[in-house]
């Protein structure tokens, strides 16, 4: 099979690589997207560094580039500022000058944290994302958001930095744990419900549901659509100020399960459950159609994801009031009351509360 390619047109242009066993490929792949690259600083973790960092490392240093590394303690709290300072560290000891560059080796919280050491060492150097997790392929590795942690809060600071190049091996998502594969099988359900019907077909007709993970052709197809509806959404709102928001679907009841579950509970599975709670409530609110929820419900649980929670409407406004993306006191939800088609919906801290108690 051929690599599949999507352009990404920006305010930075680069490509999206999808394909199986591209982590071989690494060396000749970073050398086009960074050409004038010498020195390379490869971010990984203490999961994925063991699975692939040799391989990465002996491409790369096929390829000529002098290869730094560092390797942190894997999970999102190590997603702060000492573990960027240790990689602008390492990048000033060994002298990179701005056409020097950072590739991201890991899950989300890699490659959040490789590109936001990226934009701010020098005031920006490159950034090649190897996304290795199927959220991160699917999403975070996409559109050039990165960032940190702060104690109190999540992702509240960082910067928009685009990559030079994001190379997606679907071989890699053999070794995730299956809840980790699991998980971000909620946001792949995302993209099918806000705009894409022909995905959503093909994960209603996929038979073997619970063997998803070990087919890789079938992956490497879900992995490009959902790719190429990202690109399409950031291409029109780069910065997030409009049509971005559809990314949110499920997010913001999302965000506060998450969060009340003191991170125990995984991202993709409170989105999943936030997607759940949106559809339930909107059948209740006569703003969709029973065939249309129910497909949204049975197909979160087909693929093993829960499609609620016991959050109740009073803990759900709270939350969503301390979520940073809110603008001032009105709360951007997202419907979806057709399949494919997703709607920002204003609503005041008392009409979500009402929505939310109808179902
Ligand atoms: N920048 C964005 O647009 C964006 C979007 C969504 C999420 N995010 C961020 O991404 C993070 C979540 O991403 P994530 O779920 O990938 O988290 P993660 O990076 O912690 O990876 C999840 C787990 O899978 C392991 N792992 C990753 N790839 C593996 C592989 N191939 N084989 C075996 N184990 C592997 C990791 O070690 C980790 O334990 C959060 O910090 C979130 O804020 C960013
Ligand atoms: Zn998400």
């Amino acid at each position: 099979m051929t690599d599949i390619r999507i352009h990404v047109r920006a305010s930075r242009e680069y490509d999206v690589v999808i394909g199986k066993g591209l982590i071989a490929k690494v060396g000749q792949l970073v050398r086009e997207a960074v050409p004038k690259a010498t020195k390379i600083l490869i971010v990984s973790e203490t999961n994925v560094a063991p699975l692939y960092l040799d391989t990465v490392k002996g491409s790369l240093e096929g390829e000529g580039f002098e290869v730094e590394e560092v390797v942190f303690e894997a999970g999102e709290k190590s997603k702060n500022i000492d573990t960027i300072a240790r990689m602008w560290g390492v990048m000033a000891k060994a002298g990179f000058t701005r056409t020097d560059a950072v590739v991201a080796l890991g899950g989300g919280v890699t490659g959040d944290m490789a590109g936001f050491a990226a934009a701010t060492f020098l005031r920006g150097i490159d950034v090649v994302q190897i996304p290795t997790s199927l959220l991160a392929q699917v999403d975070a590795s996409v559109g050039g958001k990165t960032g940190i942690d702060l104690p109190e809060g999540k992702n509240q600071v960082g910067s928009f930095h685009q990559p030079s190049m994001v190379i997606e091996d679907t071989d890699c998502l053999k070794t995730l744990s299956p809840d980790k594969f699991t998980e971000g099988l909620g946001e792949v359900l995302k993209y099918a419900f806000i705009m894409d019907k022909e995905l959503l077909k093909v994960l209603e007709i996929y038979e073997d549901k619970g063997n998803l993970q070990n087919d890789t052709q079938t992956l490497t197809d879900i992995v490009k659509a959902c790719v190429a509806d990202k690109v399409e959404v950031i291409t029109e709102d780069e910065f997030d100020t409009g049509r971005r928001q559809i990314l949110n679907f499920g997010h913001t009841i999302g965000h506060v399960i998450e969060r009340d579950s003191n991170f125990t509970k995984d991202h993709g599975v409170c989105v999943a459950m936030g997607m759940g709670i949106i559809a339930d409530a909107c059948l209740a609110a006569g703003m969709t159609d029973k065939a249309t929820h129910d497909r949204m419900i049975s197909l979160i649980e087909a693929y093993g994801l829960p499609s609620g929670d016991g959050i109740t409407p009073d803990e759900a406004v709270a939350g969503v009031m301390n979520d940073k993306k809110k603008r001032g006191n009105t709360i951007s939800l997202i419907v979806v009351r057709n399949i494919g088609e997703a709607e920002i919906c204003p609503m005041d801290p008392e009409g979500l509360r009402i929505f939310l108690s109808r179902r």
